[in-house]
């Protein structure tokens, strides 16, 4: 199946979905990223897979920015979009052009802490739990239907760094699991609902 990532830094997840992208059979056709400094887009280019850099700042507004991003989306006719550290809000115009078959990565337990600062707002909840989410993406942000979760503990002299490093390691092992049952065929996304195997998530 062919695809595109899309980042905004570091690109730790993407990392881990090029490196299993022969166990499950994605090829991806470019790494956007709204930053150009993103360290995503090297390791990108160190294996030959195609980068564009699209600059937010140079847009006038959200719609302007999502309409390119869109336009190079689309050269590619990808059959999975892939949400890696993408550090933007989407417009509802550009989610719903892409229901179905647009996944995320949020570093919480879902429906917990959506938004930024989900490591140290876990802790200074007094949380016990904490994890990573992989989601559909809808216009709800952070708020589409949950495929899976991983879960770790929250522990007593954690920070936020120690914390985001833990869920990290969660995060490089279950992204690739679930792009490979959508490019199975085994995920799908029916009546705003995460479907696998013909199961409801
Ligand atoms: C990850 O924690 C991801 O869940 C969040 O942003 C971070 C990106 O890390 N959305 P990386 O760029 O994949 O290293």
């Amino acid at each position: 199946m062919n695809g595109v990532v899309l980042i905004s830094g570091s690109g730790s997840n993407l990392q881990s979905i090029i490196n299993n992208s022969d166990d499950i059979n994605l090829t991806i056709d470019c790494v956007i990223s709204n930053k150009a400094n993103a360290y995503g887009l090297q390791r990108a280019k160190q294996v030959g897979i195609p980068v564009c850099t699209i600059e937010h700042s140079q847009f006038p507004s959200r719609e302007k920015f999502d309409q390119e991003l869109s336009n190079v989306i689309n050269t590619y006719n990808p059959k999975i979009i892939i949400l890696a550290g993408f550090m933007r809000i989407l417009s509802t115009e550009f989610t719903k052009k892409y229901c179905g078959k647009m996944l995320n990565i949020h570093p919480s337990l879902l429906p917990k802490f959506q938004g930024l600062n989900t490591h140290q707002r876990a802790i200074e909840a007094g949380e016990k739990k904490h994890g990573v989410s992989i989601h559909f993406v809808t216009e709800e942000l952070d708020g589409g239907p949950i495929i899976a979760q991983s879960t770790i503990e929250i522990l007593d002299d954690d920070n936020a760094e120690s914390l985001a490093k833990r869920v990290l390691i969660e995060e490089h092992k279950l992204y690739p699991k679930v792009i490979h049952w959508f490019t199975q065929g085994r995920l799908k996304f029916k009546n705003n609902k995460a479907v696998l195997d013909g199961k409801i998530l």
